[in-house]
């Protein structure tokens, strides 16, 4: 990772309490990002917080730990907004502006909590953050920042990034009611303002609603990190720190498309086919479609994918590598003989057209997407990796009745059933790899390039993987080879 001359930006008070903290970015490591696997290295400030989860000390003895003046962050840098100007996406590495290094810990609202934060995850938000694509990300937080007393806070010239992750409440503001310190939560990433009416029937309706870590500062790739009270969910007992910390984003987000009231609303037999079957969302949604009694048809772009998906337990798999597939015979020209050629393979796989067509790739792939769905059938998009200038043939659209239907993250009661799906071993964490808060470039980097499998863990606080376990029985009862098949696959035991 890059260093930088140090910055300070200063908060609305200069008074040495929690409620009064500068903000601000204090020190930069300096540390190069390499291949090697480092130690994760805790701040000395939060390492008091680190010695008593540690030793298992009680909520009263946490909340008696002061909130140390700085901690250890992942963050980019508004200076460095512009560094690519004229570069492609593909040629941006994230290891050149992901940086981590301390930041002055900020005061926390009344309806926010501090978490020790022992592990989170990369998120292709954060790629986005991380190559300032479609934008920086230094907007979002300027808006925010005139929102509200509060909402200042986030209007810095460091962004800390990462929306997932699994900690310890050390401390609640005046307002929360229903969480204490020594509580082990997951987070979801779903930031609504509950005060505002349009907020009260789905919040990601809310006017507010936001992203945490992508759309706000202080996210979750970090030793500590500051949440809503609305956004804090019961940490899977039976899981690591590392395996809790990587689901709430990705797999609430499948969810909402797939299962919740407000997207494609999928019921036992249909076929639903998947972009990216065993990516981020896309494993996810392979597990909801299996569980709920539909047929998945999964595409990914390697045998060793195709292996990954088949232990699964996804018969219907298309290597979309192997199969060659040419949408795009141009720049701007679709071939509608590719999509038909994929419709014809998905009939030889399962016998029909997919109801549901899970989609994420965007300008690459929705011509084919709407052209393959059934008559009357679904196709559900929260995302354009690939490009969001899309081009489909509408013809295929109204004169088949099908429909396009959109989804952005998940409410917090959608998070908070599928977080008791995970808690009951019924969907597995899909983490494949272990990289140290350090490393989160090299982490994000991956991503960015389509390399690694499922989910990428970042340790935090948590110094080494496998700790967090509480219910070892029941982590047995649900098979901790189903558990830790992503990470098993990436080390070639499949
Ligand atoms: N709106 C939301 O709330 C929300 C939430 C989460 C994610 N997202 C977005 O959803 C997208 C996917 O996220 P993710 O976490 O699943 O990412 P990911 O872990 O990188 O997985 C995406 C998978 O999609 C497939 N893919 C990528 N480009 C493709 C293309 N041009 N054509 C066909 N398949 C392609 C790849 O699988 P194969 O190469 O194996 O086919 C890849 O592994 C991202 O853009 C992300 O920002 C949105």
């Amino acid at each position: 990772m890059g260093s930088a001359a140090c910055v300070v930006a200063r908060g609305r008070s200069g008074r040495d309490t929690p409620a009064g903290r500068a903000v601000g970015l204090i020190r930069r490591s300096g540390a190069e990002a390499g291949p090697q696997v480092a130690a994760p290295v805790a701040s000395s400030a939060v390492q008091e917080f680190l010695d008593a989860i540690q030793s298992d000390a009680s909520g009263d003895d946490l909340a008696a730990i002061p909130i140390p003046e700085s901690y250890r962050a992942a963050h980019v840098l508004r200076s460095e907004q512009d560094m690519w100007e004229g570069v492609a996406s593909e040629d941006k590495d994230p290891r050149q502006s992901l940086h981590v290094g301390e930041i002055a810990t900020p005061e926390i609202a009344p309806d926010e909590v501090y978490v020790a934060m022992m592990a989170s995850a990369i998120n292709f938000n954060t790629v986005w953050t991380s190559i300032f694509e479609p934008l920086p990300t230094f907007g979002f937080l300027d808006r925010l920042g005139r929102e509200s007393v509060w909402g200042a806070r986030h209007a810095q010239d460091y962004h800390v990034v990462g929306s997932d992750g699994s900690r310890v409440v050390v401390r609640v503001g005046s307002a929360v009611r229903n969480w204490k310190p020594g509580d082990r939560v997951t987070i979801h990433c779903n930031h609504v303002d509950d005060q505002d009416p349009s907020a009260h029937n789905d919040s990601m309706l809310a006017a507010n609603q936001r992203i945490w870590g992508f759309e706000t500062n202080f996210g979750g790739l970090a030793d500590l990190a500051v949440v809503k009270a609305n956004q804090l969910m019961p940490k899977p007992s039976h899981l690591t720190w590392e395996e809790a910390a990587v689901n709430a984003l990705c797999s609430s987000t499948s969810y909402r498309m797939l299962v919740g009231n407000h997207a494609a609303r999928m019921k036992q037999g249909d076929v639903v086919f998947i972009w990216g079957a065993t990516g981020g969302i896309g494993a996810y949604a392979t597990q909801l479609v299996l569980n709920g009694g539909g047929i998945p048809v999964g595409v990914v772009s390697s045998e060793s994918r195709v292996q990954l998906l088949q232990a699964m337990g996804c018969e219907a798999v298309i290597d979309r590598r192997a199969e060659g597939y040419q949408f795009w015979s141009d720049e701007h020209t679709q071939d509608e003989s590719e999509w038909r050629r994929l419709g014809k393979k998905v009939r030889e796989l399962v016998g029909e057209d997919p109801d549901i067509v899970f989609e994420h790739p965007g300008r690459s792939t929705m011509g084919a997407s709407v052209f393959i769905a059934k008559k009357g059938g679904t196709i559900v998009t929260c995302a354009a990796t690939s490009g969001y200038m899309i081009e489909y043939d509408n013809r295929h659209l109204w004169m088949k009745l099908k429909s396009i239907v959109s989804s952005h993250f998940a409410n917090y009661q959608e998070s908070w059933e599928m977080n008791r799906l995970i808690d009951r071993g019924v969907i597995q964490p899909v983490m494949s790899e272990v990289f140290t808060l350090e490393q989160t470039g090299d982490a994000a980097l991956k991503t960015h390039r389509n390399q690694g499998e499922g989910k990428l863990g970042v340790l935090c606080l948590a110094p080494e993987a496998g700790l967090g376990i509480t219910d070892p029985e029941k982590r047995e009862r649900v098979g901790v080879d189903r558990i830790t098949l992503y990470e098993r696959h990436a080390r070639g035991e499949l």
